[in-house]
């Protein structure tokens, strides 16, 4: 006779099954009815059953984001003192990413809404929507206070942006053809905010008031932060409770399709950065440290189509 190890996983999966098997009940329910005698047993439960995907797509991005975070720790010293004097090459390399946010959560809420979604996707991301995540907003916000103007406008003007445009068009055909590869979308524009984000934003911070022009009030670093008593931690909680959920009733087929346009996402993120570093470069200092002062006829073109943009 063979005595066969059980990894605690396959125990745990064993279990459920065969209680499931037995009361005839999808092994989701049985979960959830666990959860009226053991609070915080299920999640504990699913989350060795499960691998979410969201964990999925971290694995897959793993090589592609190590080079990310090299390449924007070595950029954002740039748009920071002594380098600069001024929060504007912060705010304009910052900017480049407004569209994205506002493409990506309009696409999002336009999806979520629609009577022709699907009720399977429509499900999805009904879970997914926290409205306090989203960042459009914030990130018009902290630039009209930055660059000194109001944006009221949408943002689709041409330009010589490749990389921005080409994603903008992607996320609109893609997310329309393909409703759950939303997922991909908030696991990765969102969460990124609570980690890498939480290292940038201290060091935005330790710039100073004075750099920011404030003396009192917060600095303009509000896509950085969430509205809750605890930094945000909550809501990223919520988010990836609801992502491990979901995972449980991917299919196999639509598992792959969202880590492959994860994947898509970070390679165009570092092709962005490339991008926002390449056109930012009139706003760098000189040899001698002193910022450039652009004739109107050099006046970068981002800058210019914000500028039409904030009347
Ligand atoms: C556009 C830029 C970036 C994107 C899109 C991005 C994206 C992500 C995502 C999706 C995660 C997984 C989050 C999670 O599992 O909770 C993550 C984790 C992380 N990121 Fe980034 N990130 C970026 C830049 C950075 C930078 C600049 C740093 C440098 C400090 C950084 C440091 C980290 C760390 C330390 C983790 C946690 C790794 C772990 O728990 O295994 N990221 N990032």
């Amino acid at each position: 006779m063979y005595i066969v190890p059980l990894s605690f996983r396959s125990f745990i999966v064993f279990i459920v099954f065969t209680v499931s098997y037995i009361s005839h009940k999808s092994s989701y329910s049985v979960l959830l009815e666990l959860s009226h005698y053991f609070y915080g047993l299920p999640l504990l439960i699913l989350a060795t059953m499960t691998t979410s995907i969201g964990e999925e797509i971290n694995a897959a991005t793993r090589s592609l984001h190590t080079p990310l975070n090299r390449r924007i720790l070595v950029l954002l010293p740039q748009a920071l003192p002594p380098k600069t004097r001024t929060p504007t090459l912060y705010g304009y390399g910052l900017s480049h990413f407004l569209p994205i946010y506002h493409t990506f959560e309009f696409c999002f809420r336009s999806i979520l809404n629609s009577p022709s979604t699907p009720s399977r996707a429509g499900t999805f991301l009904r879970k997914l929507y926290i409205p306090e995540l989203e960042r459009t907003q914030k990130l018009r916000a902290d630039l009209t206070k930055l660059l000194g103007c109001k944006i009221t406008a949408g943002m689709e003007i041409g330009g010589p942006w490749r990389q921005q445009q080409s994603f903008m068009t992607h996320i609109r055909t893609s997310t329309n053809e393909k409703p759950h590869l939303l997922i991909a979308y908030t696991w990765i524009l969102y969460m990124a905010l609570f980690s890498g984000g939480r290292h940038i934003r201290a060091r935005l911070l330790s710039a100073g008031p004075k750099f920011w022009g404030v003396e009192e009030e917060d600095p303009p670093l509000s896509f950085w932060t969430f509205p809750s008593s605890t930094d945000g931690e909550d809501l990223k909680t919520l988010y990836k409770a609801q992502v491990l959920e979901l995972s449980t009733s991917l299919t196999e087929l639509e598992r792959k399709e969202i880590v492959a346009e994860g994947v898509e996402i970070m390679s165009t993120m570092l092709k962005l950065v490339d991008e926002v570093d390449e056109l930012s470069n009139p706003y760098k200092l000189t040899p001698r440290g002193r910022e450039l002062s652009l004739p109107e006829e050099q006046t970068p073109p981002l800058l210019k189509r914000l500028s039409n943009l904030f009347k």
